[in-house]
């Protein structure tokens, strides 16, 4: 053979090589997410019910960034039809989206079904179908109807209930044709935000450490009931997928010193385990660490038992093995180190015992961290048998404008790092959710903060949406299936 010939085939080998390493498999689905409160407006239009950040929002402006509210949003409640076309446009497999469970049953209960809800909610489904993009549900996407907050929200176990009837209803109206559920969205950034740090709604800082996991332990029940109720009355007609979605940071050990690594591990099991343990491991209990150490710290505080209420042996059968696929959000990247508080507060903070920085060197931000999203997701892997997941969300939020590189490098890195999880550590990924479609009511930064693929004018009574440089880069990315080199 001829240096010439030999030369030829070195390169043929290379691109085959290049091709092979930066190709998604087949069947690996892109999609992209929005929640009804961030997008749909229309907050009291036809009969829909007060939800709780309906309340926040209107009670408090000042716990929201620009003093905004999710009133009209994206309107997204009048545009549903455009938003299908941006959807077409950048020909994604699917959209995630959440039902308000307050527009389809105003009171929180279902004792009344709103009609011109369930219109909605049909014509969007009809309409995405129509297109070739498949729907995937979440019920739960923080919007709680404030009914059931004066009963005291998730700390109370009655609401797992309640969620249920909303299920069974929801199910029950659109299950013919959507045939993947989320229950619930990030069950952390629920409890936490609500009864540790007040960022959520309704923005409680009250009992510290107590609430948050009252709050956990209902997440779990109500998620775990609604999984039932799929398997025991829709499953056998609908054959849909139903799971939970939890978000995860990756926990980077700050030094290699024992204990900064030991603390890592400690966040990872308190921030994703306390969720994904009871449903997808063999105890189906939480991580043993949050047991030893909120009990040894609640006995320190005298109270007669751990603020981490138990899960009893029933409770355990009933969560375990609740999923059909993993539904995984991460964003951050995070540097660990072991750091013990002060006992004189309950707190989720001293109960982890760990401290959390970003590293400002990391370039070009310190959010771009795509190394730490392959290593979270071999640590799904490894934890909890190499279940199918499915990233239900990932995208970076900036100040706006079209030309948005640095959300362009965010998703080329995060979703290399994703491909390689898979043809080299052999990580059972399946689909790749882009957060979000379109900028929107970014929850207490208002809409300060953009995540959007296309930018939302929202001085504009139209609420005109263009795409950005991103949304062009992800449509050849879904087209070609393939990440440039
Ligand atoms: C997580 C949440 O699910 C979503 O509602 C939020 O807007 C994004 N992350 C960005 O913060």
């Amino acid at each position: 053979m001829s240096a010439r010939i030999i030369l030829v085939w070195c390169y043929v080998f290379v691109l085959c090589c290049a091709n092979k390493t930066l190709k998604f498999p087949d069947g690996f689905r892109f999609g992209v997410a929005t929640a009804a409160y961030q997008v749909e407006g229309g907050w009291n239009a036809s009969g829909k019910g007060e939800n709780i950040w309906d309340r926040l929002t209107h009670s408090y402006p000042d716990l929201i960034t620009d003093h905004s509210t999710g009133d009209v949003a994206c309107d997204s409640y009048d545009l549903w039809n455009t938003d299908i076309k941006l959807l077409k446009y950048l020909n994604v497999d699917y959209y995630r989206f959440s039902l308000s469970w307050s527009r389809l049953l105003p009171s929180g209960f279902a004792t009344h079904v709103n009609p011109d809800g369930v219109r909605y909610y049909n014509n969007l489904i009809d309409g995405l179908l129509s297109n070739g993009i498949a729907p995937v549900v979440t019920l739960y996407h923080w919007d709680l109807p404030q009914p059931l907050q004066d009963l005291g929200g998730w700390t109370n176990p009655l609401i797992a209930d309640y969620f249920e009837d909303f299920a069974r209803v929801a199910f029950g109206l659109f299950g013919d044709r959507v045939k993947a559920w989320i229950t619930i969205n990030e069950p952390a950034s629920i409890c936490v935000g609500t009864y540790e740090n007040g960022e959520g709604a309704p923005a409680y800082v009250e009992s510290p450490g107590i609430g948050l996991y009252l709050c956990g332990k209902t997440i779990l029940l109500a998620h775990a009931k609604a999984y039932r109720l799929y398997d025991n009355e829709f499953r056998h007609t609908q054959y849909g997928i139903v799971g939970i979605t939890i978000d995860s940071i990756w926990a980077e050990p700050k030094t290699n010193s024992t204990v900064d690594v030991i603390a890592a591990e400690r966040e990872m099991q308190f921030g994703l385990g306390w969720w994904a343990n009871p449903i997808f491991s063999a105890s189906g209990d939480y991580p043993e660490i949050m047991k030893v150490r909120i009990a040894e710290n609640s006995k320190r505080e005298n109270f007669t038992k751990s603020r981490l209420p138990a899960l009893n042996p029933s409770e355990v059968k009933l969560i375990q093995g609740t999923f059909d696929f993993f539904g995984l959000n991460h964003y951050h990247t995070w540097l660990i180190a072991d750091h013990e508080y002060q006992y004189n507060r309950s707190s989720y903070q001293k109960d982890k015992g760990t401290l959390g920085t970003q590293n400002p060197d990391w370039k070009p931000t310190p959010e771009i961290v795509p190394w730490g999203f392959r290593k979270l997701l071999n640590w799904v892997k490894t934890q909890y048998n190499n279940p199918l997941v499915v990233v239900t969300e990932n995208g970076f939020g900036d100040a706006g404008g079209l030309k948005d590189r640095n959300r362009v490098i965010f998703l080329y890195g995060f979703m290399k790092a994703l491909l390689l999880s898979i043809l080299e550590d052999n990580c059972n990924v399946k689909g790749y959710t882009v957060w979000s479609i379109m900028d929107n009511m970014e929850w207490r930064s208002g809409f300060t903060v953009k995540f959007g693929l296309f930018d939302v004018n929202f001085t504009d009574p139209r609420r005109q949406r263009t795409p950005k440089a991103s949304a062009e880069f992800y449509r050849h990315v879904i087209q070609t299936r393939v990440l440039p080199e």
